[in-house]
């Protein structure tokens, strides 16, 4: 069955694997997952068939990262991607899920200026994008508690994180002091205490990760992080090996996508300069009635 042909929007606990119902992931069952320490699966997926992949594949959670400003946009740095933009493709990936959990990511300058346009902010992801729940980057514990008020579940991201590349001077693996690793610690514990139901912990020494997700009530979600996390999430382009940029070391790449998808384009290029494409079988033809009607009357015009 092709991605474009499965019913949507078929509700709650309406995926069946082969192996029986697979029940909607929501924040409570994430919670769940730390006590039974199932491992949660999480990626970002940007547009329509993206997601339905990730869902149909049976990820636990869909990031609308805001990654997308690098690897859908042609940015250099996640910072210039607007609220706009991130509510047209969350939106698009909403329409693809129907299992996954549907994070939104909040974009630089949504939420920073103050906790009244990161409220405002958040609550358009949920109100005109179908988001389940937003992430942001920090420590702002003051935010993460109105947003939970607000009855919107956040997932916190500490860490290397994108947003503060102009202060971290790059994207460099974080918490590698004593000092940094405190500071990370108190930061997550207060993300944790100000209602978080996740966090992601990016680009840190995989043993400061596992002491975290020891600590910690909420399930970890890590990116270059090490295995000692309760889940891990990769970025789309990166999984599927379609990113041109170098590869950090934590990343996995299960499929040599570019390199498919550039044979697939250059062999349409050769078929349809060599006239190999289309085929007869991928051409309409005039139904018989017509055909013989019109061989008649050239017939006729020939005599
Ligand atoms: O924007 C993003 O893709 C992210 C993930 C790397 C966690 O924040």
């Amino acid at each position: 069955m092709s991605v474009w042909s499965t019913p949507r929007h078929t509700g709650p606990a309406a995926q069946v694997s082969p192996l029986g119902p697979s029940p909607k992931i929501t924040v409570p069952s994430l919670l769940d997952r730390k006590q039974t320490g199932t491992r949660i699966s999480a990626v970002t997926a940007y547009d329509f068939p993206s997601a339905r992949l990730a869902d149909q594949a049976g990820l636990d959670i869909v990031l609308v990262g805001d990654s997308l400003a690098m690897t859908m946009l042609g940015h250099e740095s996640t910072l210039a991607v607007t609220m706009d933009e991130m509510l047209v493709f969350t939106r698009a990936a909403r329409r693809g899920l129907t299992r996954a959990l549907l994070v939104a990511d909040m974009p630089y300058g949504s939420y920073q200026a103050d906790d009244r346009a990161g409220i405002e902010n958040a609550l358009r992801f949920m109100k005109e994008a179908g988001a389940e729940a937003v992430k942001l980057e920090g420590a702002h514990a003051s935010l993460v508690r109105r947003l939970v008020d607000a009855e919107i579940p956040v997932m916190g991201h500490l860490g290397l994180t994108p947003q503060a590349i102009h202060r971290m001077g790059g994207y460099k693996v974080q918490a590698k002091s004593h000092e940094a690793i405190e500071r990370l610690r108190e930061d997550a514990h207060r993300l944790a205490d100000a209602g978080c139901f996740s966090v992601v912990l990016e680009g840190i020494p995989r043993e400061v990760a596992a002491t975290l997700t020891a600590e910690l009530p909420i399930p970890t979600i890590g990116i270059g992080a090490g295995p000692g996390c309760d889940g891990q999430i990769l970025v789309w382009h990166d999984l599927l090996g379609i990113s041109e940029a170098p590869h950090a070391r934590f990343v996995r790449t299960y499929l040599d996508g570019a390199a498919l998808i550039s044979a697939a384009l250059q062999q349409y290029v050769e078929d349809v300069a060599s006239g190999a494409f289309p085929a007869d079988r991928e051409s309409y033809h005039l139904p018989r009635e017509t055909n013989r009607a019109s061989k008649a009357s050239e017939e006729l015009a020939a005599v």
